[in-house]
């Protein structure tokens, strides 16, 4: 008998913090490293949000608060959801949490148990499979093509199609592709849905950061449409407003289960930290101007990026059309060798980029997506210059 419980050995570690860790090691040995495996924005959180967390320490705002959350922030969530989004929400359908990662896990603990499967697409992000793992469900996989932007493959999709299927996670804008589904990509998921009764969890942290076009959140899609599917919907302050470290996310959906997830929340982490809960009522309700300026920036990095990557011989960088992640296509560089050593995957083609030129990437096995690597652009356009050549380098080396 070992010590530890046997749902240890099943999840996997976050090997995109176990990147992150390893770039900032590094930094700390004064290694001149580039990191575009960061999730995060390189700005500040804007002023007026770290001067509303100083006046509520003040305030003397610093004790527990509710366990959904504190009503000014799921009123601030309300009329941001009813200004930005179009729908028009209630304070008690909403959980607000210590980041959305911590709304998704509790999405799954609520609605998943042993014996159910739950379809994910992937390139996913690697925390999905792992919060299905965790509710003691089974991930099902289902392929999507990057000709086809990463949308749903429908024929894979029914194909895998059981009685055990209980619901599916959907990720648009997505990590680590980039891609935004058409709308009617994600109508066809949420009508399949409602046809087969499945709850639909949508990811949607990277909503305000769609570069070309509009987004529409899934839930007024299904509205729009009349589909009547289930949907629990997640959102960040984290990488809208630049507020990675404070730790504050929300889910909004049918008032049972946001209650149930409240009620295991309760029991977890009693409730979300009270100063990030007062600084986002002014990310919310306050100047929003900073969002358009991050958002701008990440555009110009992206362009910038995308542009480079497509001048490295038989490299496909297709433009992503959200968040802040590049996610090309290096299958040509597998079964090459550097130094006699051959690279034979995407883990050993990011640890060649690490060691031999001090970049610090992600590989896209462990998104589920072989021979694609994932790049995060929210640094400065001189990094991604010098990161990028030296890559390029590298991979002129390889035979
Ligand atoms: C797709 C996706 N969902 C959720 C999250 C979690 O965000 P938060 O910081 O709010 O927990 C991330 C963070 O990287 C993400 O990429």
């Amino acid at each position: 008998m070992t010590i530890l419980a046997d749902r240890v050995e099943r999840v996997k570690p976050s090997f995109t913090l176990e990147m992150t860790s390893r770039a900032a090691e590094l930094l700390s040995q004064g290694v001149d490293v580039i990191d575009f495996s960061a999730g995060q924005p390189d700005f500040n959180t804007p002023k007026n949000i770290r001067e509303a967390a100083v006046k509520a320490m003040e305030a003397g705002k610093t004790k527990y608060t509710a366990g959904a959350g504190t009503i000014e922030l799921r009123k601030a969530v309300c009329s941001k959801l009813s200004r930005e989004n179009f729908l028009e929400i209630n304070p008690n359908q909403i959980l607000i949490s210590n980041g959305e990662k911590q709304s998704l896990y509790l999405a799954c603990q609520a609605l998943f148990q042993a014996g159910d499967e739950v379809l994910i697409f992937k390139p996913y992000w690697v925390s999905f499979p792992e919060f299905v793992t965790l509710s003691d469900a089974n991930p099902i996989i289902v392929e999507t093509h990057q000709k086809n932007n990463f949308e749903p493959n429908i024929k894979d999709l029914k194909s895998k199609i059981s009685n055990n299927v209980k619901g599916i996670i959907i990720n648009s804008p997505s990590n680590p592709t980039g891609s935004v589904w058409s709308d009617e990509a994600t109508i066809n998921i949420l009508a399949l849905a409602k046809e087969n009764n499945w709850t639909v969890i949508s990811d949607e942290c990277y909503e305000r950061l769609v570069f070309d076009g509009e987004f529409t959140s899934a839930q007024k899609l299904n509205i729009d449409n009349n589909i009547g599917a289930n949907i629990i919907t997640c959102m960040s302050m984290s990488k809208t407003y630049s507020m990675t470290g404070w730790r504050i996310g929300y889910a909004f959906g049918e008032e049972k289960i946001i209650k149930a997830m409240s009620k295991i929340q309760g029991q977890a982490t009693s409730c979300a930290n009270s100063i990030s809960q007062s600084a986002s009522v002014e990310a919310l309700t306050g100047d929003q101007s900073a969002v358009e300026l991050m958002k701008n920036k990440f555009k110009e990095r992206r362009d910038l990026m995308v542009s480079l990557l497509n001048d490295i011989p038989s490299t496909q960088c297709d433009m992503p059309g959200g968040a802040f992640y590049a996610f090309p296509d290096f299958s040509h560089y597998l079964g090459k060798s550097f130094n006699n050593i051959k690279i034979k995957n995407s883990f050993d083609l990011s640890d060649l980029f690490l060691n031999q030129a001090q970049v610090v990437t992600v590989p896209g096995d462990g998104f589920g997506a072989p021979g694609h690597i994932r790049f995060s652009y929210p640094i400065s356009s001189s990094l991604i210059r010098k990161g990028i050549k030296r890559i390029k380098n590298i991979l002129e080396k390889l035979i």
